[in-house]
């Protein structure tokens, strides 16, 4: 059994059962060391903690060392509920600290970067896209179920955003049989 760490979510699948549980990451040592490093350059540049906590790399940091996990669960099962399982791996569960989806078939980076990546461009508009660039461009967070390309990580909202706009015209390519299984 393979157990894989994403940014924000430890997740261990269930062979057997064919679904994965998806456990809400907390990170304190994160959220600490960088808090002290903030407040030192805080001190430093005489600015506020307030003012440097809009900035918003600060923000992504205390925000995924903490409650990233829990809200993306809890989104990606709202999202499944609310829209149905079109180009997503279905949750069908969640309480925040855990979740339960549809384990999908991991496909090889080379193969999704080749083709998948510049069929995503041809139907998402390209500053659309670059506002989640890091979450469409990597392999990880896709996966093939039934013989379909489908999303395993939608839990953020801009992703959710180009989903619901995008997601039926990208199911529609059948990209699955562009790409090579993986791992
Ligand atoms: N439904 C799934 N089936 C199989 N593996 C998955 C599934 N969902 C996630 N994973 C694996 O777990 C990793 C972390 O999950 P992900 O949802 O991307 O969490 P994070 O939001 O922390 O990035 C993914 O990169 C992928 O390798
Ligand atoms: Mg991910």
């Amino acid at each position: 059994m393979q157990i894989h760490k994403g940014t924000t979510r430890i997740v261990i699948p269930i062979l057997w059962l064919g679904i994965v549980i998806k456990i809400a990451r907390v990170r304190p040592k994160l959220f600490w060391n960088t808090f002290k490093q903030d407040l030192a350059w805080s001190k430093d540049t005489q600015k506020t903690f307030a003012h440097m906590l809009r900035h918003e790399r600060a923000f992504h940091v205390y925000s995924n060392s903490t409650i990233a996990g829990f809200v993306s669960n809890l989104l990606e099962w709202y999202f499944t509920i609310r829209y149905g399982s079109t180009f997503i791996a279905p949750t069908y569960f969640s309480c925040g600290l855990f979740s339960v989806m549809k384990q999908v078939e991991f496909v090889d980076m080379k193969t999704f970067q080749n083709n998948a990546r510049t069929r995503f461009l041809e139907i998402v508009p390209m500053d659309e896209l670059v506002k989640d660039a890091h979450h469409w461009g990597s392999s990880h967070n896709f996966g093939l179920l039934c013989g379909r390309l489908v999303m395993c990580d939608y839990g953020s909202k801009k992703t959710q955003i180009i989903l619901r706009k995008y997601g039926r015209q990208i199911d529609a390519k059948d990209l699955a049989k562009l790409l090579t299984p993986s791992r």
